[in-house]
């Protein structure tokens, strides 16, 4: 599912202007999604009581009413120590939500295309390039002064099939992939040539225990495609930091794993730069201390971090899968979807306190984590609305659905304004 229709479905969701002024019992038309001023009913029962608890109590604690988004900028409160980026819907980029462009650049300094140069955009027919999403991100990332931070060359999700697949249903060789994983990358540099700073070059290769995945990519080039991909783009790409990206850094055989594949990359003489660590955040998971651990990890090996795809799920984990993975599908249910019409006041304040606290280890760290990268401008143009579980509603951004500021961002407003 598009990041445009998540957006599209969030709007739907319904505005009223009093339930941030009035308490919610003078207010009859909040939450109203048809225009018909009618409260929208909770649903059917749930079935865990501390959930219904919650959701009865909704009194909203999210927006905020006295800090003006367009007067301070979360870019400009930490620009002494990393930067701020984004993801950037198509929708965004291609000028149809003048509201929420004008709170990108307002509030970030970089910006990641969330979908625009994953392989399917680019090339979803071989040969057949098109680089009309890519030019409108990188028009308006650059009108704004945004940095770029490419996103993806090698991910075995949203890219075709036919990538892995040789003519007669045949097995395709290595180096038959090598030279399609050469081609795609010779178009985008002449495409795009330096206009983007930083390359995921691979995204998510190895499991938390620290193996790598199996992959079409692992299993038709070998356990070295990371590498050959790395030397692939070090040639394409010599202006731009090269990145390894994952989800559950902070799981300590793949963060083991990962570190452990930089010294050896620079050891022999293989490039890169930086390690993107998603950041895909549960409100109660990882610690504190297994993510400062994860980024010292990488500090000591020698590499930049970019917490690239930030979020902080507020929402009842749908399965044991702690990260990120996009193949994990779970079915809609009540009670997985517990904050339908307004997040509670008690969960917005852990939400609040985990942003705090989470930024806090960012800031101590700040020598190595070299940029801060939030998954969405707001909460209804995140895919955590849809993974992974499809039609929830969740709160795992920094602005509300109405764009406006959310307590947690006038915390980390005031902490950096704090810090020496
Ligand atoms: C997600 C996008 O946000 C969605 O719009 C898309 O439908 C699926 O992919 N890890 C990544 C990102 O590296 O590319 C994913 O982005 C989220 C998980």
């Amino acid at each position: 599912m598009s990041a445009d229709f998540v957006a599209l479905a969030s709007k739907r969701q319904g505005f009223c202007l009093f339930r941030w002024v009035l308490p919610l019992a003078l207010c009859a038309a909040c939450g109203s999604d048809d225009g018909s001023g009618r409260r929208p009913s909770l649903g059917p029962a749930l079935p865990s009581t501390d959930v219904e608890t919650e959701s009865l109590a909704c009194d909203d604690g999210l927006a905020v009413l006295d800090f003006d988004a367009t007067e301070r900028s979360l870019a400009e409160a930490y620009a002494d120590d990393f930067k701020i980026g984004v993801a950037v819907s198509r929708g965004i980029a291609s000028g149809r939500d003048d509201a929420a462009a004008a709170l990108v650049a307002a509030q970030y300094n970089r910006a990641t295309p969330e979908n625009a140069f994953k392989w399917q955009s680019i090339q979803n027919v071989e040969g057949e390039f098109d680089f009309s999403q890519a030019d409108a991100f990188l028009d308006f990332a650059e009108s704004h002064g945004m940095e770029v931070h490419g996103h993806t060359l090698v991910w075995h999700q949203q890219v075709p099939g036919w990538v892995f697949e040789a003519p007669g249903g045949q097995t395709l060789t290595r180096e038959a992939l090598l030279a399609r994983l050469d081609a795609h990358m010779a178009a985008l540099a002449t495409h795009l040539g330096a206009r983007v700073q930083y390359w995921d070059v691979v995204n998510e290769a190895f499991n938390d225990q620290g193996q790598l995945n199996d992959t079409p990519w692992r299993r038709i080039i070998g356990p070295d495609y990371i590498e050959q991909a790395f030397l692939l783009a070090g040639r394409y790409f010599p202006q731009a930091k090269l990145v390894y990206n994952d989800f559950s850094m902070e799981q300590p055989g793949k963060r083991d794993a990962v570190a452990q594949m930089v010294r050896d990359f620079k050891a022999r003489g293989v490039r890169i730069d930086a390690i993107g660590s998603q950041g895909h955040f549960r409100i109660d998971a990882p610690s504190l201390d297994a993510v400062a651990q994860s980024i010292e990890a990488f500090g000591e090996a020698g590499v930049e971090v970019l917490i690239s795809e930030m979020d902080v799920d507020v929402l009842p984990p749908a399965s044991d899968s702690q990260g990120a993975d996009l193949s994990v599908n779970a079915a809609l249910s009540a009670r997985l979807n517990p904050y339908v019409d307004c997040l509670p006041a008690a969960v917005s304040e852990r939400a609040t306190a985990r942003w705090a606290d989470l930024f806090e280890v960012f800031v101590q760290h700040r020598e190595t984590v070299a940029s801060v990268t939030l998954w969405g401008v707001s909460d209804g143009y995140s895919w955590l609305n849809n993974w992974p579980v499809n039609g929830r509603t969740n709160y795992p951004l920094l602005f509300d659905r109405e764009l406006r500021p959310k307590v947690a961002w006038q915390r980390l407003i005031e902490a950096a304004e704090a810090s020496p």
